[in-house]
């Protein structure tokens, strides 16, 4: 490992400078731009999957319903907080949050996919949360050390989507249902 070194004088001339940027130095290494945009196609994602999970939640019905509407309903929450966190990391980073909800399924990732039956509901969301899994951890490795925050964001985040889909197959080798 090398050397920490670091030059104090700089560092705190560096820090006073520019400080309407508030949590951005200036050599924040990300084109920012472009990181702004990608957060808000995630934005958009978690946003479509918080629509999908509660129509799921309020449509399930059967024999099985209750422990997978209760599933449901906890997913809905813990992307709605996704959704949150990530419009947060926008603002820091100088941008606006997109929730325009006239564009939002074009924008996400993820489709809103109505789901008919409890099955189709739980595969639908499993599609969707492997498409996330996919996107975000895409995000995060082209993140790599240019910004670290929003990367452990994206990757803390991940970890979650990767426990949904584990619910979801979970049921669905419950019922007996993979294929
Ligand atoms: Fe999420
Ligand atoms: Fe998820």
């Amino acid at each position: 490992m090398s050397e920490f070194v670091t030059d104090i004088q700089k560092l705190r001339e560096k820090a006073r400078a520019n400080i309407e940027k508030g949590p951005l130095m200036d050599d924040y290494g990300a084109d920012r731009q472009r990181v702004i945009e990608v957060l808000n196609e995630a934005l958009a994602t978690e946003l479509v999957c918080v629509l999908r999970y509660k129509r799921h939640y309020f449509m399930a019905e059967g024999i099985n319903s209750a422990s997978v509407a209760a599933e449901f309903l906890q997913h809905a929450t813990e992307e709605q907080g996704h959704a949150d966190q990530i419009a947060a990391r926008i603002v820091q980073l100088q941008g606006e949050p997109d929730f325009n909800p006239g564009t939002l399924q074009m924008r996400s990732h993820a489709e809103y996919k109505p789901g008919t039956d409890l099955i189709d509901m739980i595969k639908e969301d499993l599609v969707a949360e492997r498409i996330a899994i996919e996107s975000y951890a895409e995000i995060a490795r082209w993140l790599g050390d240019k910004d670290i925050t929003t990367r452990r964001l994206m990757e803390s985040i991940l970890a979650v989507e990767e426990e949904h889909a584990d619910d979801m197959l979970t049921f669905l080798k419950q019922f007996d249902a993979l294929h």
